[in-house]
This record gives structure tokens, C-alpha cells and sequence, in this order.
């Protein structure tokens, strides 16, 4: 079950209800650090059901126990899951129950808290990035600084096929994003209201990097 908004084509809001449902309790200031972990790896499985929805499948040939068939799989550009660290880490091993064979990058970025601007500290993907699916991974789109430099640096590294996954999006950042980037689709499970004057999601979550590993 997803949801388009005309204003952003690149935007795919899933609304399935397990996601909201899992949503609201993530944003309840009460959920705890283990809960809020457990939350955010069962909604980026959830996510992740509709993000692969359109890799592409080629069919192949299998022995059944009787006689053979053909069947599908999952075909040519190899999928690989890229976290923003931190906060993005939380996603992964979600994902990587539905797709254990992806390959996993980084990519290190944290915002500085007076400009709002990204500072970049690491990056790290697979080769042969042009043959790939990406999968980027951040809980949080707020402004969208982050989200354009990572989409920047896995092009500069080659990679041709760009998803974004993040939980809660903010229309400053999906626009950010959408215009520097209009071929990267972006999923989202929720388009919040706005930003407010220190760049946080209203009404947003809190800052999900120290809501999963308890840092404040
Ligand atoms: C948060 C979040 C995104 C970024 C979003 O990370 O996880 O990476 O902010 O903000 P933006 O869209 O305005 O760039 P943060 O910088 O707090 O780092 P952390 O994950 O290490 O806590
Ligand atoms: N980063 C977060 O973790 N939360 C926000 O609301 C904005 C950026």
C-alpha cells in the first residue's frame, strides 16, 4: 500500500499498516532504546518489501525433488545496502532478512549541529558499483544535506542505480534531494510537517541516532 504526492514524483510513502503502526510507537518519546532498535529493523524489513518491488528478475531453470521447472530470481545488478552512519545502521540487518546476499557499504556523514551542514568521515562501497543496486539507508531526510552528499558520492564512485530509505522525511529535504538527485527514488514512511529552527523533523521522531544506541 503506497502513496504518491504530486508535489514530489520521486517520493513513495509506504502506508501499510504494520509501518504506521510501528511509526507511531517509534515517535512516542516513552519507546525506549531496545524497543526503538527493534522498531527500525521491522519497519526497514517492511520497506524493504516495496523497495525491491521493481528488481528486475530473470528466469532460471531448477530441479524440484520431481522434475524440473523454471522459476525466477533476483537478476544482474547486485544489491547493496549503503547506511549513513549512524543512525542508517539501524536498518540494515532488516533488509538483510529479506536479501541476505547484499552486499553492505558505508558511508560516514554526520551533521555539524551550528551549520546543519554534512561533514563527511568515511566511505567505503563494493566494486564494480555500476553493476549495482543501491540502497541508501537513513533513518532521518531533514534537510536533505546528508541524503545529496551521499547520493554525490556513491555517483562520483560510479553507481548508476540510487535508491533512498528513510523512515521520516521532511518536504525541505525530499525537495533538496529530488531536485539535485530527480533519478534517485526516494521511500519514505512518513512526510512530516516541516523543519524547525535547529533542523529537526516536526513532528518528527528526536534525533534517531541517539534514540538507537541510548546516547542521550
Ligand atoms: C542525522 C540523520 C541523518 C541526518 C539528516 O544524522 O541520521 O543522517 O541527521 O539530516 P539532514 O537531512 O539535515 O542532513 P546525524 O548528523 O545526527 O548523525 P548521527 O547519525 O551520527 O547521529
Ligand atoms: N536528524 C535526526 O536524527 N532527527 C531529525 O529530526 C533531523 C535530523
Amino acid at each position: 500500500m503506497i502513496e504518491r504526492v504530486k508535489e514530489f514524483p520521486s517520493l513513495i510513502i509506504i502506508r501499510h499498516p504494520l509501518v504506521q503502526h510501528k511509526l507511531t510507537i517509534l515517535r512516542d518519546q516513552r519507546t525506549q532504546t531496545k524497543h526503538f532498535k527493534e522498531l527500525v529493523d521491522e519497519i526497514a524489513t517492511l520497506m524493504a518489501y516495496e523497495a525491491t518491488s521493481e528488481l528486475s528478475i530473470e528466469e532460471r531453470e531448477v530441479d524440484t525433488p520431481l522434475e524440473k521447472t523454471r522459476g525466477w530470481h533476483i537478476s544482474g545488478k547486485k544489491l547493496t545496502l549503503v547506511p549513513i552512519l549512524r543512525a542508517g545502521l539501524g536498518m540494515v540487518e532488516g533488509i538483510l532478512r529479506l536479501v541476505p546476499s547484499a552486499r553492505v557499504g558505508h558511508i560516514g556523514l554526520y551533521r555539524d549541529h551550528g551549520t546543519l551542514q554534512p561533514v563527511d568521515y568515511y566511505f567505503k562501497v563494493p566494486g564494480e558499483t555500476a553493476e549495482r543496486d543501491f540502497f541508501i539507508l537513513d533513518p532521518m531526510l531533514a534537510t536533505g544535506g546528508s541524503a545529496v552528499a551521499a547520493v554525490s558520492a556513491l555517483k562520483k564512485a560510479g553507481a548508476e542505480r540510487i535508491r533512498f530509505l528513510c523512515l521520516v522525511a521532511a518536504p525541505e529535504g525530499v525537495r533538496r534531494l529530488s531536485e539535485a538527485h530527480p533519478d534517485v527514488q526516494i521511500y519514505a514512511a512518513a512526510l512530516d510537517r516541516q523543519l524547525n529552527s535547529s533542523g529537526y523533523i516536526l513532528p518528527g521522531l528526536g534525533d534517531a541516532g541517539d534514540r538507537l544506541f541510548g546516547t542521550r
